[in-house]
């Protein structure tokens, strides 16, 4: 009998660069090697092979060298850091801008400053690994609500402030949710934290530089109680690193008692140059995001249009829930040898039975790639 591979267990797969930034090297059914358009990564606008960026990066490694060599508090501060963290605070509007060398560690240190295990924590269920990993760091009590569920969450705010009414309860989602391309309802979700009192925390990594007015995500403008907001570089900014946006209040209190932050190697250097130069790109470009929000409606009709449920959202992320792994793996096999990269999402990414292909827009993604998965994708 023919050993049948389980679809769980993930190969790591190394991946060619082709000419363009939207493409990789792959192989065809006769084993030949393929252009594929790149349908897969977070590299939303992109910048990653942009050569203001390179260039960006290239001048500072030849004066500051490849890592910073230290922590934030020992040798590892740069000029470039805290010009990034200034333009940032700026573009942002808020008070304090601290560099880390990761989403996931930023998360875990945003949990670990606004929890502790006395603090009710109020989580939407389709949050990030990281926050998740943050929350139970801080020995808090998670409870969760549906995903973008006003009404629960309100009932899940108000029963923690009856049974506690002593203990500030936090409440965390994300902007942009990665695996299902939904927007969640901030401005409804900070006035719910508002009524209740309650600590907020969104994370903007999938859409800073893409969502809300010119890519300044979708907390832009909200103002208390929004404790604090994380982004990350290694998407639209197309660099890698992450930062945390906040008042000086708990700025401040990162400062002084943030593990992830003071005991961690400082953000290297080329990764902040590039951030910065994405930064000066998104600004001057801000049509970009609505541009791109354009492109992805495009691509939400014809697939509605041919017979698929319509992907939720509006932003470049689009799911197409298949149901089995192995489904969402055939598609994806059957894409890849027309050309077309994307990458099947499967559990404990997404829960049981929900296991989907997940399309990525960028700026730069072909037309005719579009039209050729909606060929493919119009045989069921
Ligand atoms: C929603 C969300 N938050 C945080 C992260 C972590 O960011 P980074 O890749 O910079 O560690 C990711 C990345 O996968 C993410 O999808």
């Amino acid at each position: 009998m023919p050993k049948i591979p389980n679809p769980r267990i993930r190969k790591l797969r190394t991946w060619f660069p082709g000419k363009r930034s939207s493409e990789f090297i792959g192989v065809d059914e006769n084993q030949k090697k393929i252009t594929l358009i790149d349908l897969a990564s977070n590299d939303y606008l992109d910048l990653a092979r942009h050569p203001l960026l390179i260039e960006a990066a290239k001048q500072t490694l030849e004066i500051d060298g490849v890592g910073s060599g230290g922590s934030r508090f020992i040798t590892g501060s740069r000029n470039i850091h805290q010009r990034l963290e200034r333009k940032l605070a700026k573009w942002l509007n808020r008070e304090i801008v601290l560099l880390y060398p990761s989403g996931f560690q930023a998360n875990l240190a945003a949990v670990l400053a606004l929890a502790d295990r006395h603090t009710p924590v109020i989580c939407d269920r389709l949050i990030h690994h990281s926050l998740l990993v943050g929350v139970k760091a801080s020995g808090a009590k998670l409870i969760r609500f549906k995903h973008n569920n006003l009404s629960e969450l309100e009932r899940l705010l108000k029963k923690s402030r009856q049974s506690n009414p002593q203990k500030q309860p936090l409440v965390i989602t994300e902007s942009l949710f990665s695996m299902e391309g939904t927007t969640a309802p901030i401005k409804e979700i900070s006035k719910l934290c508002i009524k209740y009192d309650s600590k907020l925390l969104i994370d903007e990594a999938h859409a800073f530089g893409v969502m809300g007015p010119e890519g300044r995500g979708e907390s832009f403008g909200l103002k208390e109680p929004l404790s604090i907001i994380s982004g990350t570089f290694g998407k639209a900014f197309g660099s890698g690193g992450a930062f945390l946006a906040t008042d000086k209040i708990t700025g401040e209190n990162l400062i002084q008692n943030c593990g992830a932050f003071r005991y961690t190697t400082a953000l290297a250097p080329p990764l902040c140059a590039s951030a910065l130069a994405a930064l000066n790109l998104i600004e001057s470009n801000p049509s970009w995001g609505r541009e791109l929000k354009e492109k992805s409606t495009t691509l939400r009709d014809k697939l509605s249009q041919i017979g698929w449920q319509r992907p939720l959202g509006g932003g470049p992320i689009l799911s197409i829930i298949l149901g089995s792994d192995e489904l969402a793996i055939d598609y994806q096999n059957r894409l890849e040898v027309h050309g077309l990269l994307t990458v099947a999402i499967r559990p404990p990414t997404v829960p049981e039975g929900k296991s989907r292909l997940r399309l990525v827009i960028r700026r730069n993604t072909p037309v005719q790639a579009l039209e050729r998965l909606i060929e493919i994708l119009k045989n069921k």
